[in-house]
């Protein structure tokens, strides 16, 4: 059973195959990074653009990487929500195409739930039930995955997602993009208690950045006035450790109170290295099992939405060749 599967919800352009849910034959990723730089930030207009360029040179990578011809897909399978809409209708229309030709059936996927199975690319005994922690640059979940199609949301961000306000304070403090990065490095440099930066207040196990966010603006803001020079690897160091403190603080509480012992760890913002160290001792502590994706499937990719689209096959959860693309995650 091979699927093979389409990612274009950002400003990443990705193509895999999957075999029988957990197999990665290929996975081919081009990273727009560059495309958007110089404009601080993901622009919408291009990465959709730079998506149409892309996508048939990368479907045919993928195929031939697989070691596999056309004819031997199964399923098509796309993400379909949520994401930039103009960047989701290019995969979802080029999937409906591939679907339509060969006759094959398509998949729509969430890709929320895609990060969520990127972790069972390399754990051949993770299976639901178990607690997942989702944070990228447009989300920030808590999610109950009682089984491989089955989520309950439990908590989410008030304002902004985590990821968002990593780049947003690597922006502030010049930085440049991608931030999450950016910060990662600069804050091995800095002190990390330099500065007090306040943990939000958000009712049970929501999140809150934006109170984060506008103190690091503020200091900075402050530092610029006062003539002073801006440590900036202070700062980062500072702000990193409370966006991580905030999330493993939740994140275990969540986990107390729905009385869960397997957690995963999701999305772009899980390769932030301090998140992941702290987060396997925290856990190690109580001994809970925690798993945490590869490097490679963190960001945005193609494998995990086949392997995500594997379970939904199972399922019969396919679309019809009216499927349209959604910015919304639910
Ligand atoms: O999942 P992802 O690739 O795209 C979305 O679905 O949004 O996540 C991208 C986000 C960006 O905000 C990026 O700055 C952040 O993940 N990120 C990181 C790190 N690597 C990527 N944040 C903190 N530390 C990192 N090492
Ligand atoms: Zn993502």
């Amino acid at each position: 059973m091979k699927i093979l599967s389409i990612e274009t919800s950002c400003d990443e352009t990705a193509v895999a195959v999957v075999k029988n849910g957990r197999e990665v034959l290929s996975s081919v990723v081009y990273s727009q990074i560059k495309d958007h730089q110089v404009f601080g930030g993901v622009v919408p207009e291009i990465a959709s653009r730079k998506h149409i360029e892309l996508i048939s040179g990368l479907v045919e990578e993928a195929i031939k990487k697989a070691e596999v011809n056309l004819s031997d897909i199964d399923c098509i399978a796309v993400t379909s929500s949520p994401g930039l809409i103009g960047a989701l209708l290019v995969g979802v229309n080029f999937a409906k195409g591939l679907a339509y030709s060969l006759k094959k059936p398509l998949v729509p996927v969430n890709h929320i739930y895609s990060h969520i199975a990127a972790n069972y690319i390399d754990n051949p005994e993770l299976k639901p039930p178990f607690l997942a922690l989702v944070v990228s640059g447009g989300h920030t979940q808590i999610i109950e995955v009682l089984d491989y199609t089955k989520f309950n949301i439990i908590s989410t961000t008030r304002d902004d997602a985590v990821g968002e306000v990593f780049d947003k304070v690597a922006r502030v403090l010049g930085l440049g993009y991608p931030g999450g990065v950016k910060i990662q490095d600069s804050a091995k440099n800095g002190d990390d208690s330099a500065y007090n930066l306040p943990f939000p207040k958000a009712d049970g196990f929501d999140f809150s950045f934006s109170g984060l966010k506008t103190a690091v603006i503020n200091l900075v803001h402050k530092i610029n006035q006062s003539g002073e020079k801006i440590n900036i690897n202070n700062i980062a160091a500072s702000f990193q450790k409370t966006a991580v403190e905030i999330l493993i603080t939740k994140f275990l509480s969540a986990a107390k109170n729905y009385n869960y012992k397997n957690l995963v760890l999701a999305g772009g913002v899980s390769a932030n290295e301090l998140l992941r160290n702290r987060l396997l001792k925290e856990t190690k502590l109580k001994n809970y099992k925690l798993q945490i994706p590869a490097l490679r499937w963190c960001g945005d990719n193609a494998a995990m939405v086949g392997v995500q689209a594997y379970y939904e096959y199972l399922n019969n959860n396919f679309a019809s060749l009216d499927l349209n693309a959604s910015s919304r995650a639910f």
